[in-house]
């Protein structure tokens, strides 16, 4: 499929086939390309929880206002990112770089993230945002359907994913086969609505 077919034909879909479902195989090679998205100095800090124990699904649909795509779908897949990765991890995804990027890389990102809670925050939700666009556009490529979510318990979702008090969660997508076709878009905003020419 090409990239404007895939772009123009991503839709929230809210209705799957839970007949429907992914190998591990064809799982891993959506979520290998979702990993290709963009990260700010390259630190990679999201991680991808794709949850396949049915139980702990129906748990999370219990908490994520009963929503049938997080059961239905084949892959469900929590995006959350770490917040230190900035202190912990800038060294590693630099390693294999000329000695003298790898110094300038380290002054950077410490001076850009360090004491700013803010910007930390802000950064990974950025790049959960990127790799959730990638993960939705890599799925439909290959024919397939996605939702972004974020309506759900926020603190319980971490809770049942164990997930780490460093982590933050950004979103879930789930992915699979539609059973019903969305209905058609309704009240997109105009492009001289949305693009501002040089300054608001
Ligand atoms: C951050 C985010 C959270 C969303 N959360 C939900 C959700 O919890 N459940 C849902 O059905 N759709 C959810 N959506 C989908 C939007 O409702 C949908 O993208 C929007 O209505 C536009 O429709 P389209 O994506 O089909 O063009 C979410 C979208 C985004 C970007």
């Amino acid at each position: 499929m090409h990239i404007d077919e895939a772009i123009r034909s991503r839709r929230a879909v809210k209705g799957y086939d839970p007949a429907f479902s992914l190998s591990r195989e064809e799982k891993d090679e959506l979520l290998q390309l979702a990993m290709l998205a963009p990260s700010a100095f390259n630190l990679q800090h999201v991680r991808l929880v794709e949850v396949s124990d049915p139980q702990l699904r129906a748990h999370i649909r219990e908490v994520a206002w009963g929503q049938a795509q997080v059961t239905d779908a084949s892959m469900l897949v929590v995006i959350c990112a770490q917040l230190d990765s900035w202190e912990k991890n800038a060294s590693r995804v630099w390693e294999g770089a000329p000695q003298e990027v790898q110094d300038y890389m380290a002054g950077a990102i410490d001076n850009y993230y360090r004491g700013k809670p803010q910007v930390q925050r802000d950064e990974t939700m950025r790049s959960c945002g990127l790799m959730a666009q990638t993960l939705m556009l890599a799925a439909r490529g290959k024919g397939l359907d996605s939702c972004p979510m974020d309506g759900f318990d926020f603190d319980a979702v971490a809770q049942l994913i164990n997930l780490p008090e460093n982590h933050v969660i950004g979103l879930m997508v789930a992915v699979g086969k539609q059973t019903v076709a969305p209905k058609p878009r309704v009240g997109k905003l105009s492009l001289d609505e949305v693009v501002i020419r040089d300054r608001f």
